[in-house]
């Protein structure tokens, strides 16, 4: 079988040898809240308007806190589970939010979201299969209503087995259809985003914190990466 499908086809986290390893897996409250603040700042920029009535989800929620604290700020959003652990946790953790058992890799429902968020799902972070991963993004935006976004957030952390992201970048691209990013570091977002847009460009604040981002990478730090793709 080939690597993706033994990814894809897994219903067990490897990561989840107790249930309660679901909570290590995903990020906290504290950090969820802060995260948003910068999720909302890039969909800002890209001129994002969630209506009144939205419809949004989030792709491997794990234990649900950035579902959660995009429902706080109007996001009318459900988590999207595969992992049966993390499926019962989330569920008990969130009484108040709808989660459902589903698995990205399938995952299509034509013009159906204003919004689809997915953060580190091993499907992308774990492994590098161009064809399977370019379809899954095809299928994701195909889910999203025109000017709907999808926000990818993933790492390099296992590096050299995770998505290209450049590759998937240039590729996606060509396509009139849709607005693509480049890669925002996602902890640029997280610590100076009061910093950034309205007072200064996210490129500057990269240059001026490319000493810092190179510094980490030659110490084996692994950056987590935000990717806006837009229906146009
Ligand atoms: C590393 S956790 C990240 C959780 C959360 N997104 C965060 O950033 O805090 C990855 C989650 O994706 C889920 N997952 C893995 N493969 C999936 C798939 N094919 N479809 C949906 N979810 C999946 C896992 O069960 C796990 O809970």
């Amino acid at each position: 079988m080939k690597i993706f499908d033994q990814i894809a086809n897994s219903k067990e986290h490897t990561g989840y040898r107790k249930r309660e390893e679901v909570f290590s897996h995903t990020v906290d409250g504290g950090n969820a809240a802060k995260m948003i603040k910068g999720y909302i700042n890039i969909l800002n920029f890209y001129n994002f308007k969630l209506n009144a009535i939205n419809n949004c989800i989030d792709i491997g929620c794990g234990a649900g806190y950035i579902t959660r604290e995009f429902s706080e700020n109007n996001f009318n959003i459900k988590g999207m589970e595969y992992s049966e652990d993390a499926l019962t946790i989330a569920k008990e953790h969130n009484p108040n939010l709808e989660i459902i058992q589903g698995d990205m890799s399938k995952f299509k429902e034509e013009n159906q979201y204003d919004f689809i968020f997915s953060r580190e799902v091993y499907l992308i972070t774990r492994v590098n299969c161009f064809t399977e991963q370019k379809q899954i993004i095809s299928n994701i935006v195909d889910s999203l209503k025109l000017n709907g976004i999808f926000m990818l957030v993933a790492s390099d952390v296992s590096y050299p087995n995770c998505m290209d992201y450049n590759l998937i970048i240039k590729t996606i691209k060509k396509d009139k259809n849709i607005l693509v990013s480049s890669k925002y570091h996602e902890f640029i977002f997280k610590k100076f985003n009061k910093f950034i847009f309205g007072k200064i460009s996210y490129k500057i604040l990269e240059l001026l914190l490319m000493p810092l981002i190179l510094y980490k990478k030659n110490n084996g730090w692994a950056s987590q990466y935000i990717i806006i793709f837009q229906k146009i």
